[in-house]
């Protein structure tokens, strides 16, 4: 194969071996490059990600795109989800050096039989809704990183024990790659942008803005020093009364190990994670400690 430079107005590469090609190429003539992997479906918030990399000296962003099959667990959306490389690569213009869309084949050879499984960090929260989904990313992504070896690879705060998944296995792993996070971008409601919103009908993506409310007056409410157990409770109470279905989580946690915090005595974030309708929305944010 080569690179494909007739179909988008961003090059793309479907193969490893094409995107080292052009990897190697921009190191030679000294480029800084940054790896944003995404599922496509691109919206904002990705596209934000390449400006933190752009930011942070980066001169060349590879943005990849692929549904990787692994971190989706049974009866989850992975057939359904949506793909739009067209489109998306029209977003790119501009803004991306390369796209990166390998076939499955290329990620997941023949008689593969490695995965990568983070513990610790992982064994919470979403670990705990979706027990195969951080091994499924931590797989990916160390696959990724291996496959372009950037300098610095770009994660969304928007899905915050991911961020802290990769941050351990690169650690772990010693993969010389510098990982950044990026904020959450938002709706003008503070609805986190999310390529899953789209599945959201008209009154659910009205309560669905409620959930950043809910959870920005929860955590000042704990900073002012109010009783997490207790307003916590309240926040899911509230949620359940505006129409989500189910509250995954709705918890306060230590910002490193994302074990529970019962008093604010160090640094914490509130994570939630709600069912409303078919989606299950994902939002987070910091508790600002006054120490
Ligand atoms: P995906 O859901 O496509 O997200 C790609 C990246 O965009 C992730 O780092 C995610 O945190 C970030 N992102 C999503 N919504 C955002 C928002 N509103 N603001 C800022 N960043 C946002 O996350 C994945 O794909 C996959 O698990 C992946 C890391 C690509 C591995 O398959």
């Amino acid at each position: 194969m080569a690179i494909d430079t007739a179909t988008y107005a961003v090059p793309l590469a479907r193969t490893i071996t094409d995107m080292r090609a052009q990897v190697s190429a921009w190191r030679a003539v000294g480029e800084t490059i940054a790896l944003v992997p995404t599922m496509g479906a691109l919206h904002e918030g990705h596209l934000s990600l390449i400006d933190v990399a752009k930011a942070h000296g980066a001169t060349k962003a590879i943005v990849s795109i692929f549904v990787n099959p692994t971190q989706f667990g049974p009866g989850e959306d992975f057939e359904a989800y949506p793909r739009t490389e067209a489109s998306d690569a029209e977003k790119l213009a501009g803004r991306a050096g390369l796209i990166f869309a390998p076939i499955g084949a290329e990620m997941y050879p023949d008689g593969y039989g490695t995965t990568v499984s983070v513990k610790g960090v992982t064994n919470t929260l979403e670990g705990e809704a979706r027990p195969t989904h951080f091994d499924g990313v931590a797989t990916i992504v160390s696959k990724l990183l291996l496959a372009a070896l950037p300098d610095c690879a770009i994660f969304g705060e928007k899905d915050y024990q991911q961020l802290l998944t990769i941050r351990r296995m690169v650690s772990d792993l010693r993969i010389p790659v510098e990982i950044l996070g990026g904020p959450i971008l938002r709706e003008p409601d503070g609805l986190a942008l999310s390529s899953r919103n789209v599945y959201l009908t008209g009154t659910e993506r009205k309560a669905a803005g409620q959930l950043n409310i809910i959870l920005r007056e929860t955590a000042d409410a704990i900073s002012a020093g109010g009783d997490i157990k207790a307003l916590t409770n309240d926040a899911e109470t509230k949620l359940l009364a505006l129409g989500f279905d189910k509250i995954d989580y709705l918890t306060v946690r230590n910002t490193k190990t994302l074990q529970p915090v019962e008093t604010l005595t160090e640094e914490a974030r509130i994570l939630v994670a709600a069912k409303i309708g078919q989606p299950r929305l994902l939002d987070n944010m910091s508790v600002e400690f006054r120490g």
